[in-house]
């Protein structure tokens, strides 16, 4: 019998099924695990926010605490990595026990870091900042598994959400469909129940959200939520 949370269960994993990201950087990071297993019923991925305090202002977390996480759940470990250097630290991370991780085409060599992650059995990922252009990333669309279009300015989480970056998703979105590629399109920053439905619309599958999840009081109620939001507006 389908019960009343069946439309909202985490699906399988294809390319291009709707997927709701937790971003730690809005969580306790006194109560890591347990904020984590709070959200692990209703997301697919946790967004892991990795800052240099280089390629961003601000300082975050790195290996050792995806490697402690790792103990604590199954979940598909999405790391971002806002890294000036990040082909320093893939290694690591891949031992660490990350899934996938993504790293900003701004930085440059993105060849090399695509190769590098895909020799680390890792999934593949490209991050595009608001203002950079579709075009740096279409040479690579067909060399990797996701495009992460920034709907903030890297940094900080509880930023506003910038609908400008939509012509853009739309664009990756158009190359993905016509190439027939399985890659994911993820958006990340100011991602809410008003948002997401915007950022479906326009071919994102993968909804990153820091603030919207662990502001709630029931972080599982606010992704719940989110993913409702996305499966109403898709139409
Ligand atoms: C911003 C990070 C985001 C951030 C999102 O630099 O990449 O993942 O945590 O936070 P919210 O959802 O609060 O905008
Ligand atoms: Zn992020």
């Amino acid at each position: 019998m389908a019960g009343e949370r069946d439309h909202l269960r985490p699906n399988s994993g294809q390319p291009g099924d709707i997927r709701i990201a937790p971003s730690l950087l809005a969580a306790d990071f006194g109560m890591l695990a347990e904020q984590v297993g709070e959200v692990a019923p209703s997301a697919e991925w946790l967004h892991v926010d990795v800052m240099d305090g280089h390629f961003v202002p601000n300082v975050s977390i790195g290996p050792p605490v995806v490697a402690s996480l790792r103990r604590h759940t199954p979940l598909f470990f999405d790391c971002h990595l806002m890294m000036t250097e990040p082909g320093r630290y893939l290694e690591e991370f891949a031992e660490a026990g990350a899934d996938g991780c993504t790293v900003h085409v701004e930085v440059g060599g993105s060849a090399g870091l695509i190769a590098q992650m895909r020799h680390l059995g890792l999934r593949t990922g490209l991050a595009l900042n608001p203002d950079t252009p579709f075009e740096a990333v279409e040479p690579y669309l067909s060399q990797v598994d996701l495009v992460l279009c920034m709907t903030v300015f890297p940094g900080f989480g509880g930023q506003s959400f910038m609908g400008e970056v939509m012509d853009k998703v739309t664009q990756v979105r158009a190359a993905v469909d016509a190439g027939s590629l399985a890659v994911d399109i993820e958006v990340d920053g100011g991602i809410d129940v008003a948002t997401a439905p915007l950022a479906r619309r326009a071919g994102a599958n993968v909804f990153v959200a820091g603030s919207a999840i662990f502001g709630h009081d029931r972080p599982w109620e606010a992704a719940d939520a989110i993913r409702r939001s996305v499966l109403a507006g898709a139409e």
